[in-house]
């Protein structure tokens, strides 16, 4: 494994045991490996119960694998812990780990001193912290008067006390409305790119991993289905979709298969006949440029006149629920 990278899991798997009467054995991580990069967004995705969480609390220490080790900053974690720590900031679900009864600014000072920040250090980090949460207004309002979303973002800010050099960040983003959202987005960027930070991020929604996330990580039922830089992923299931809309197309080609009609093989996904002025929107999905300029042709041969070709563009929702359900029941 990389020394450089600021933390690393090697082959780590994690079982619970649950005690009473109905005794269960939850295989929450299975053989997971994986590098974080320092200036990098990674996202985790995967749905509920997948191991996302339990794998954050493995890279931070709350909890501790029954197989595989953790490597921060190049050294085994239980050498290193405490160093360790002081340079993560951690943002666990939820906001459990703010006090309500006290202000964004005391809050701050709290975790601030807990992370052994000195005196004055903490005050210009404190500050700045504030600044570039957009908290200004509500330095001295408790917790229990503020929004959802602005508890997430002084959630996030105690994360950032003491300039760590890694973020680990357990949905972020949720329960933000859009504009707090896209300011969110943009800040975790910048961390990662102006400040260099290594941010690991777990969500469940695709848009902001898509947005967000150098690198995408799926995990299902403890297991990594898929790590790759999300363009990379994107293009995951070779293929591109277009939306066809012809006019003229004879009746007897609208039918369950109107391309196959026209003896065109085309990877056909679906199909929507239309009336509008005699319209037909098709989708098309062909392997290559070629196979697109095959079903214009031969639909041109028909009689159909070609309106419009689209290509659509694969979402990650798309490519995700591709991967959950080409890799169920696969063991
Ligand atoms: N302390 C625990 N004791 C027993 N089982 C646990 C414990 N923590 C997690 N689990 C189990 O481990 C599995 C993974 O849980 P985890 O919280 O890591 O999932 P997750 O991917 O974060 O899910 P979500 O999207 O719902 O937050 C689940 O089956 C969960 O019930
Ligand atoms: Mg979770």
């Amino acid at each position: 494994m990389d020394a450089s990278l600021p933390l690393a899991l090697e082959a780590v798997s994690k079982t619970f045991r649950t005690k009473g009467r109905k005794k269960q054995v939850v295989n929450a991580l299975l053989n997971v490996g994986l590098g974080l990069k320092k200036g990098e967004v990674a996202g985790l995705l995967g749905p509920n119960g997948a191991g996302k969480t339990t794998l954050i609390k493995i890279l931070c220490g709350l909890v501790y694998p029954d197989k595989g080790r953790v490597l921060a900053f190049g050294r085994p974690f239980e050498q290193t812990r405490k160093q360790a720590l002081s340079r993560m900031g951690v943002l666990l679900e939820g906001h459990r780990h703010i006090f309500w009864p006290l202000t964004v600014v005391e809050n701050l000072k709290y975790f601030g001193m807990l992370k052994n920040v000195p005196g004055p250090a903490l005050r210009e980090d404190i500050d700045r912290l504030v600044q570039f949460m957009g908290l200004e207004g509500k330095r001295d309002v408790p917790v229990r008067f503020l929004s959802q979303g602005m508890r997430q973002k002084l959630s996030v800010a105690v994360t950032l006390l003491g300039n760590p050099d890694v973020l680990l960040l357990d949905e972020p983003t949720q329960g933000l409305d859009v504009e707090s959202l896209r300011d969110l987005k943009q800040r975790i960027v910048r961390l990662a790119k102006e400040f260099q930070k290594a941010i690991l991020l777990s969500t469940h929604q695709m848009e902001v991993a898509q947005e967000l996330c150098d690198r995408i990580l799926i995990l299902q039922q403890g297991r990594i289905l898929a790590d790759a830089p999300t363009p990379e992923l994107m293009g995951y299931f070779k293929g591109q979709n277009f939306m066809v809309t012809v006019q003229g197309l004879p009746l007897f080609s609208r039918g369950t298969q109107p391309l196959a009609a026209l003896g065109i093989e085309p990877d056909l996904d679906e199909h929507e006949t239309g009336g509008v002025n005699g319209l037909v929107r098709m989708r098309v999905r062909v392997k290559n440029g070629e196979g697109l300029f095959g079903v214009l042709q031969g639909l041109k041969a028909e009689g159909a006149e070609i309106v419009k070709v689209e290509e659509l563009k694969r979402s990650l929702e798309e490519v995700f629920m591709e991967i959950l359900g080409g890799k169920k029941g696969d063991g």
